[in-house]
């Protein structure tokens, strides 16, 4: 399983349930990376997609409410519920979208991190854990800089010397 996502300098991804940056290349990146594969996410940041489901891509939505559907998307309850599910795909055509719930509950599991660091701060109200401390984490490949909308970014990858199971 992998993750992957788009943080600040101080790990900050989101702010009233909408993306901090406007960066048309990430997009584009995040498109590249998952198309034709899981992509799981929190029911909030299932809410915020401009179009439900993500197309072309199998939609697990991790939500508490069990009124909750997602036309379109498989939802479930639990972890649990979750790993079940996942048991059908391939671990590598895996990837955990958010939001920060969802990244902080899954990272351990994952064994690869797509991050795009954008060299700015603003104000936000969602964040995740900074890998960059944990030592278990290292870093495969880096870009170069990119520029967008006054922002500087470059995509990471990172993989996880010490994955942690979830296939029974
Ligand atoms: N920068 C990026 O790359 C990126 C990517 C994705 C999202 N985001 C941002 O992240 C923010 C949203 O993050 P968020 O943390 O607020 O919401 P979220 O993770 O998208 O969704 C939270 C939902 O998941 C449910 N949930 C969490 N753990 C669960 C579990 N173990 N079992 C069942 N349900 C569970 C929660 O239920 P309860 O709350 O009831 O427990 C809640 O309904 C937005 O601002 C979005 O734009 C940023």
């Amino acid at each position: 399983m992998n993750f992957i996502v788009a943080v600040s300098k101080d790990f900050a991804i989101g702010y009233k349930n909408r993306l901090l940056f406007d960066l048309p290349s990430d997009l584009v990146y995040f498109k590249n990376q998952t198309m034709g594969k899981v992509v799981i996410m929190g029911e909030r940041t299932y809410l915020s997609l401009p179009k439900k489901p993500l197309p072309g891509r199998i939609n697990v939505v991790l939500s508490d409410n069990p009124l909750f559907q997602a036309e379109g998307a498989i939802v479930v309850h639990s972890l649990d519920e979750l790993f079940k599910k996942l048991d059908n795909y391939q671990t590598e055509d895996i990837f955990v979208c958010g939001g920060a719930s969802i990244y902080n509950l899954l990272m351990d599991y994952c064994d690869k991190a797509y991050i795009t660091f954008v060299n700015a701060t603003k104000p936000a109200d969602t964040f995740i854990k900074d890998i960059t401390k944990m030592p278990n984490w290292k870093i495969i490949n880096e870009s170069q800089t990119f520029q967008e909308n006054g922002y500087g970014f470059k995509f990471v990858i990172f993989k996880n010397e010490s994955v942690k199971e979830y296939k029974k």
